[in-house]
């Protein structure tokens, strides 16, 4: 089985994803826990020159084809093999975040960019995607609170993030058999507790 989270940055993904693979390791599952960009040697290398701050010049185009090289690499070496070996297989972020981010944050034709990344996955998509939707302003405000890593992305407008968000919501009321939507913008053990009893739904 394949499961991503995704979200808008601050939206509390990755500690959310930390408690659920603790809870899920503690019920006997073995869980392969991988993020995006990044997951690999090469991905991580690639994920380095995507965030970096010095790299503010980068055109739109340029990180879209980064995130899927990062991706490729990250599905060929990784994904692939543990979801064909039977493993549970959880993703901070995948192909989904191209869309809404390069797709609806920055206006890539949502068509091209879904060809380009069933290219880039080999048509590999998730079983089940959680969507940690929370207003950008208080994701935003979030990491700057928790002293978070401020990068490439995080320096977006917030038009932009607004634009992410309202497409993440699009995309999960387009394929609701895919997607499960949890308000994030609530305590961290009620969205705990929201994203153990869907997976248990699923998992029965
Ligand atoms: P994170 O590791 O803190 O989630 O940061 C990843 C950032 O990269 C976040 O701002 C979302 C962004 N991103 C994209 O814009 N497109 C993508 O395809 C992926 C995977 C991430």
């Amino acid at each position: 089985m394949f499961i991503t989270f995704e979200g808008p940055d601050g939206s509390g993904k990755s500690t959310q994803i930390k408690k659920t693979v603790q809870q899920l390791t503690d019920a006997g599952w073995e869980v392969v826990l991988t993020r995006e960009p990044g997951g690999t040697e090469i991905s991580d290398q690639i994920r380095e020159v995507i965030m970096s701050m010095k790299n503010k010049q980068m055109s739109p185009r340029t990180e879209i084809l980064l995130f899927c090289s990062a991706r490729a690499q990250l599905v060929d070496e990784l994904i692939r093999p543990a979801v064909a070996a039977g493993q549970m297989v959880i993703s901070d972020r995948y192909a989904d975040s191209t869309l809404a981010y390069q797709g609806f944050g920055h206006g890539f034709d949502q068509r091209v960019l879904k060809d380009l990344l069933d290219f880039t996955t080999g048509n590999l998509w998730p079983d089940l995607t959680l969507l940690l939707d929370i207003p950008p302003e208080k994701g935003l405000q979030r990491r700057l609170s928790n002293k978070l890593e401020w990068n490439r992305m995080d320096d977006y407008q917030l038009a932009f993030h607004q634009r992410v968000r309202e497409g993440y919501l699009s995309l999960a009321k387009a394929s609701p058999e895919r997607w499960q939507v949890i308000n994030a913008d609530q305590e961290a053990d009620k969205i705990q507790a929201e994203i153990m009893r869907i997976l248990q739904d699923r998992l029965k």
